[in-house]
């Protein structure tokens, strides 16, 4: 498999998992990186050991004939104008989520995508972590029979609590929804298919918000997005799926994830990570009992979607976390707010199929 070139931009909090990540697959190297902040950009660099790194502007990044994908790890706000800047330079896209914060932003880039000719590919790539995939190969096997329901349950007080920089977790574009949603949603469609109307009611639980971690500890925060959002999603299968994602929970009881079926029940572990657990219930035993997982994917493995990609490219095959799967949920979770604010039913023009599961049995530095 040949190696595919990777140039960074956004050297932030997440960007040192993907470094890491990176250096366990041998069709992955990263090359370049670039932040609005120099000392940020400057600071990845020499944390690769290999040293080979180097520090660009986004202009020189983009038209480095030696970067294969741009890896987009900028804040929401950014996303867009970055990705899209990356496909008109011809370069394959791997980005962050959410893949932007406009319904409008998102389908362009999936189109700008096509017309280069260039892979766009989003996190997240939890559901191709051991947990999940554990879930779908049971699913698959029939072991809780037909899927007819699921909930998904976010509930937690929200990212000031630990992340330095929290104010973009409460623009226009972020919020529970935009933030965590992804994970929930994107399980939801990689486990059960995609989703057909959504409708729900959402609130600005506070106006203001105070920085409780790092340098800025103290700052205040304005709201500008929801930060408690209820819904049901009906999928194109007829299942309906309850959502809950909020910042405004300090503690709760409810599960993550849990799909029901006409012969049991499954309990998915948390979406927004890669190991288990993964128990099923089955109507003749009558109790839970843990599954075996499928991979070693059980780390904080953020980066296996930019893998699956790479690889992908150099196969000719379709990568699993896709731009077309990550502009349906985008669609999913606009229509989620347009839908509350209307007090409505949104019905989706967007969908996308479940992405092919991986092999079971994968090591870690394995893809294929
Ligand atoms: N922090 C996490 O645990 C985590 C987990 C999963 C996903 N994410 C996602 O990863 C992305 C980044 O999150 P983070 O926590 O690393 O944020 P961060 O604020 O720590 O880092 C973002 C970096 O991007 C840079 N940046 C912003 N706009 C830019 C632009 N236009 N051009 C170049 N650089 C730019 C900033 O200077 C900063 O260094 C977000 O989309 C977030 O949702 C974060």
């Amino acid at each position: 498999m040949s190696t595919t070139r990777v140039g960074v931009v956004g050297c932030g909090v997440i960007s040192r998992v993907y470094q890491k990540v990176a250096r366990e697959f041998a069709g992955l190297e990263i090359v370049a990186c670039s932040d609005l902040d120099p000392a940020a950009a400057k600071a990845f660099a020499e944390a690769d050991p290999a040293g080979r790194t180097r520090v660009l502007e986004l202009e020189e990044l983009l038209d480095d004939p030696d970067v294969d994908v741009v890896l987009n790890l900028t804040v929401p706000l950014a996303h867009w104008s970055v990705t899209s800047a990356a496909l008109r330079a011809g370069k394959s896209v791997y980005s962050e989520k959410p893949l932007a914060t406009t319904r409008e932003q998102g389908a362009e880039l999936v189109r700008l995508a096509g017309e280069q000719g260039v892979r766009l590919g989003c996190a997240p790539d939890t559901f191709l972590g051991a947990g999940l995939q554990t879930c779908r190969l049971a699913i698959d096997d029939g072991l809780i029979g037909e899927p007819i329901g699921a909930v998904a349950l976010l509930g937690g007080h929200g990212p000031e609590e630990w992340h330095p920089n929290p104010a973009f977790f409460y623009e226009a574009g972020a919020g529970p929804l935009f933030d965590i949603g992804p994970y929930y949603l994107t399980a939801t469609v990689a486990l059960l298919g995609p989703i057909a109307s959504v409708s729900g009611v959402a609130r600005i639980s506070a106006e203001e918000r105070r920085v409780r971690a790092g340098a800025r500890a103290g700052e205040v925060l304005k709201v500008a997005t929801p930060t408690h959002v209820t819904g049901t999603l009906e999928l194109v299968s007829g299942i309906p799926v309850t959502l809950l994602t909020s910042f405004d929970v300090w503690a709760h009881h409810l599960p993550r994830f849990e799909i029901y079926g006409t012969e049991g029940s499954l309990s998915v572990p948390d979406p927004n990570t890669f190991g288990g657990p993964v128990e099923a219930w089955d109507a003749t035993s009558r109790k839970w009992r843990p599954l075996e997982l499928v991979n070693s994917y059980t780390e904080n493995s953020r980066g296996l979607g930019l893998a699956d990609l790479a690889s992908a490219r150099s196969a000719g095959r379709e990568h699993r976390a896709s731009g077309s799967l990550a502009f349906h949920v985008l669609d999913a979770m606009v229509a989620l707010l347009e839908a509350a604010e209307e007090r409505s039913v949104v019905r989706l023009s967007s969908s996308a199929g479940r992405p092919a599961p991986l092999r079971p049995g994968l090591a870690r530095g394995e893809i294929d």
